[in-house]
């Protein structure tokens, strides 16, 4: 069973919803909301996070990754704490910045379709503003293995929330921890776990085994049948993964 719990993270409303009782925390992607990880919380458990300007929450002046970082982190201490951190490509890079940032809340990764640099096609950017229908044909192009009801959900809530998508996607455009992670100054001490779909197109596969090789310890599942969307598309197999994954670092 899911249900909806608000908190209050600096004077903002902040809505998450939550399954059973677990020490896991789902960040979703740029334009969508918690829902996005509904199979999650209906099978796995823990808590998923409508971030500031999403979903249920209430607005709140975001310029930077580093600011979604801050709402999460507080979050996490009102909810579980600390947490396994799943985050989905604008989420991944969320994840990564609590993790280095607050890492007191932060006991294992999961890294969903993301990467350590998120730069994004301009035609996307520029067309957001200008003709968004074509923008998220485009998105959902790339991100998607096939039409299917998933994939008409999704279009909606893009369509609805052009203005944040392009918000979301300009701060992955700027996102880049590419050199730190090389330079060794990026340093993940935590059980990371690195989902992608084999047919990922936003967020391809290089992206995933850069993190392997980079993070020392980690585990790589490559999903097939699958694109950007894999929580979404392949609930079973993402599931079973990231369920292995948590009995391990949760030691349950
Ligand atoms: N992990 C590992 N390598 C990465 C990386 C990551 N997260 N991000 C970029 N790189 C690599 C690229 O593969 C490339 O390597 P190469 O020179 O060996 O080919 C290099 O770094 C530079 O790539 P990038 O920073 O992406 O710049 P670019 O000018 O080559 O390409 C885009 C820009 C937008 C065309 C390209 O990033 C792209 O196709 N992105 C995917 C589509 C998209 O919009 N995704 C949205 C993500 S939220």
């Amino acid at each position: 069973m899911t249900e909806r719990i608000s908190l209050n993270v600096d004077g903002k409303r902040v809505s998450l919803l939550r399954g059973r009782e677990r020490k896991i925390f789902y960040i979703h992607s740029s334009g969508s909301d918690a829902e996005q990880w509904r199979y999650q919380l209906e099978e796995i458990g823990g808590y998923a996070i409508d971030l500031p300007n999403h979903g249920k929450s209430e607005s709140a002046e975001i310029g930077s990754v580093d600011d979604y970082a801050r709402y999460v982190s507080k979050a996490i201490r009102q909810t579980c704490g600390s947490a396994v951190i799943a985050g989905h490509s604008l989420g991944g890079a969320v994840a990564q910045k609590v993790c280095l940032n607050y890492p007191e809340t932060c006991i294992g990764l999961v890294l969903v379709g993301t990467g350590a640099r998120l730069r994004v096609l301009p035609e996307i950017l520029e067309n957001l503003r200008k003709k968004p229908e074509d923008a998220v044909k485009k998105i959902l192009e790339m991100g998607f293995f096939r039409k299917d009801e998933r994939y008409e959900e999704m279009k909606k809530k893009y369509i609805q929330n052009a203005e944040v998508l392009h918000l979301d996607l300009s701060l992955c455009d700027r996102f880049d921890l590419l050199e730190d992670y090389r330079s060794g100054k990026m340093e993940i001490g935590v059980p990371t776990l690195i989902v992608v779909g084999r047919e990922d197109r936003l967020t391809p596969v290089k992206y995933a085994e850069f993190f392997k090789n980079h993070i020392p310890g980690s585990e790589l599942a490559v999903i097939d049948n699958a694109s950007h969307m894999v929580m979404l598309e392949r609930p079973d197999e993402f599931n079973s993964v990231l369920e292995s994954f948590l009995r391990k670092v949760l030691s349950e």
